[in-house]
């Protein structure tokens, strides 16, 4: 997809890859819509992209609140007149064990990761089958792929996105619109930071995972000729995770035995 004069409505974009999307977006041309809880880390992001009003929008919103979801979608479709990509890329991770996690923690987990996102593309969709045109992107991980320790919730609504994208992507052919599914291994943002333990509260460090993990802005350059040519499933990971997916399909048994002794944090 060309992303000249396009109107990109991106969730997360306060911070790490969802602002690192906006940066590569907005230098193709396109239009933004910034959305997060934030309003005050979104206009910095805007003011770190020049500024521009015509071309930039922040429109707050929290994932979790579902009832307010339609409405935003609304506001957003509005705001350039339409929506030609949707990133659903704002989230949250884990790091807690799943006999010790509170129930709302695990439901929180999926209100924002996945009924969120699910939302705002149930809002979107209709307007780009009208226009028989769009492009939904969607931040899941190798979490979505397979579950570790302490991920219980968030390997959940991961693989829920997976599992709910596939069907909407056979669903979307007939109307020329794409999923691009994009799967990252660890990359170096404040994800591990926020990431709820079990009562919900935020972790509020960084594990070494993470901070030796390639940064965002890095992340989007290699997959960016991929996100433009509405690649359906990207990998964007070091080789040890992309050993873990191939193992998954061929000896989940043997990716097992591996997992019990691998650092994940
Ligand atoms: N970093 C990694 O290793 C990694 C790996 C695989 C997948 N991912 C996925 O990448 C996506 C972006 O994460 P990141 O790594 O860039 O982490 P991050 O720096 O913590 O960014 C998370 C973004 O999500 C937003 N967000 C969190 N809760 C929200 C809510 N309730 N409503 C609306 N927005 C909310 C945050 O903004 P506000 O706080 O302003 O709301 C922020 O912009 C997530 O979906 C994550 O699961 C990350």
């Amino acid at each position: 997809m060309n992303y000249k004069n396009k109107t990109i409505w991106i969730t997360g974009a306060s911070s790490g890859i969802g602002e690192a999307f906006a940066h590569f977006f907005y230098r193709d041309g396109a239009n933004l819509i910034l959305s997060s809880r934030r309003k005050e880390e979104l206009e910095r992001v805007k003011t770190e992209l020049g500024g521009d009003d015509s071309r930039i929008k922040v429109l707050p919103l929290d994932l979790a609140d579902s009832k307010s979801l339609e409405e935003k979608s609304q506001a957003a479709l509005t705001l350039f007149g339409g929506i030609d990509v949707l990133v659903n890329n704002g989230g949250v991770s884990q790091r807690s064990l799943f006999a010790e996690t509170d129930m709302d923690t695990i439901r929180r987990l999926m209100e924002i990761n996945f009924f969120g996102s699910v939302a705002l593309t149930r809002f979107v969709l209709p307007h780009m089958m009208e226009r028989k045109s769009g492009q939904i992107i969607v931040t899941s991980s190798v979490a979505g792929k397979f579950g570790t320790k302490y991920r219980s919730g968030y390997a959940a609504s991961k693989h829920a996105l997976q599992g709910i994208f596939d069907c909407i992507r056979q669903e979307m052919y007939e109307y020329n619109i794409a999923v691009t599914m994009v799967c990252p291994g660890p990359i170096k943002t404040n994800i591990t930071q926020n990431s709820l333990t079990a009562d919900g509260s935020s972790f509020g460090k960084m594990g070494s995972l993470h901070s030796d993990a390639m940064d965002a802005n890095e992340m989007v350059q290699r997959i960016w000729s991929d996100i433009k040519a509405e690649k359906e499933e990207i990998y964007i990971s070091s080789p040890k995770e992309r050993l873990g997916l191939i193992m998954k399909r061929i000896s989940p048994w043997l990716l097992n035995k591996i997992l019990k002794r691998s650092k994940v944090i």
